[in-house]
């Protein structure tokens, strides 16, 4: 980042309320552009690989709204230049209040807390745990915690600032609420609602969640924009029984979960405007053998079901396999492709739109 740039990021975090936005790596653009629509008054400050630093003075609990992100944090700076000075009595006084703060807007009480730091372990840190866990009377959990807290430096700073991020949520933002039955393999939701940016969600929309798994996808997109005609298909009874369950949770309106092959769908043609899938990615779920002959066929088939113009958004980590079928494939032309980052391993998001 050029050295102006960073000044004025500097001055703008010093300014005003600052807060840290986690995002799954490769989705920034998207989270910048649903931040942009529902929360206009809050100022992106710097972006850097899985996350967003903005300035917003408004309720915090507004910014609960946004659902392609991972977790919030709320950035409080300290001009200190170790974080031991973090225990002086100015600086840990307005830490507690912030954190008590923080707190006081759950709906539950915290029953524990975690700090990730780099270095959590070395003594200064475990001072650290100490005197948080022993003012806010909360016990440390090494693993997770309700209330979670991030020590490490201030990347935008040219001068020692030791930052601490306190989640604005007991649990992240990307876990929903509605999920109730969980699947292996199932999307992170925040993907899922990613995914309904990448095209132009309409309440007339006919549309299909192929291989929905436990609905994430679908649920989504419902709760993103209402549809027409909403449907999920899935080769696997246990997973629609899941989508169910996590459907009658969020609270959307479908029209049907079948049990299906994406292969040969029990649609007319042209039935659809709008289809995505979470295509396995022949690891957790299926294999690359069964890929092969799986993918071409669903292009295929999801060809014959929509009509002309029709949106398929795919996500897949079987990116040379994607790349072999859509050379080939007359029906499909790719508008779009994303890479993401999902916790070590690397799909793409494909946007497709039907010839
Ligand atoms: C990666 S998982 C989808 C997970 C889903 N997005 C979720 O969040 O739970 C892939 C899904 O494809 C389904 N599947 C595999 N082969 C299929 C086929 N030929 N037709 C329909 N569904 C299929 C599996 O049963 C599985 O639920």
């Amino acid at each position: 980042m050029p050295k102006h740039k960073k000044q004025r990021a500097k001055q703008a975090v010093l300014r005003r309320q600052s807060y840290v936005i986690e995002v799954v790596e490769g989705l920034e653009d998207i989270v910048q552009k649903e931040l942009g629509e529902k929360i206009p008054s809050a100022k992106v400050v710097f972006v850097s690989s899985g996350e967003l630093t903005i300035t917003y003075d408004g309720p915090p609990q507004e910014l609960e709204l946004l659902r392609t992100v991972l977790s919030i944090y709320e950035a409080l700076d300290f001009p200190v230049p170790r974080p031991k000075a973090l225990l002086g009595h100015e600086h840990f006084t307005r830490l507690i209040d912030a954190i008590r703060r923080s707190i006081s807007r759950w709906r539950m009480r915290p029953q524990n807390w975690h700090l990730a730091a780099a270095g959590s372990q070395t003594s200064v840190m475990q001072r650290v745990i100490e005197a948080v866990s022993e003012a806010l009377q909360l016990p440390h959990d090494d693993n997770e915690g309700d209330l979670m807290l991030r020590v490490r430096p201030n990347k935008l700073s040219d001068q020692p600032i030791w930052q601490v991020l306190i989640r604005l949520t007991p649990r992240p933002l990307a876990t929903r609420p509605w999920r109730v039955a969980n699947m292996p393999g199932a999307l992170n939701a925040s993907v899922a609602a990613a995914m309904q940016y990448l095209v132009k969600a309409r309440a007339d929309d006919r549309f299909l969640n192929i291989a929905c798994g436990s609905g994430t996808i679908l649920i989504e997109r419902l709760l993103t924009q209402p549809a027409e005609v909403a449907l999920g298909v899935d080769i696997d009874r246990d997973a629609l029984d899941s989508a169910l369950s996590n459907i009658v949770e969020a609270g959307v309106h479908i029209d049907g979960l079948i049990q299906a092959d994406a292969c040969d769908l029990p649609f007319p043609g042209a039935s659809f405007t709008s289809v995505m899938a979470d295509l396995p990615f022949g690891q957790l779920v299926g294999n690359h053998k069964d890929n092969l002959a799986l993918y071409p066929a669903v292009l295929d088939e999801v060809a014959r079901i929509t009509e002309s113009g029709a949106n398929f958004v795919i996500v897949t980590h079987e990116v040379k396999l994607m790349e072999q079928c859509l050379a080939t494939n007359q029906w499909w032309r790719r508008k779009q492709e994303i890479k993401i980052n999902l916790t070590g391993i690397h799909p793409r998001i494909y946007v497709l739109q039907r010839a």
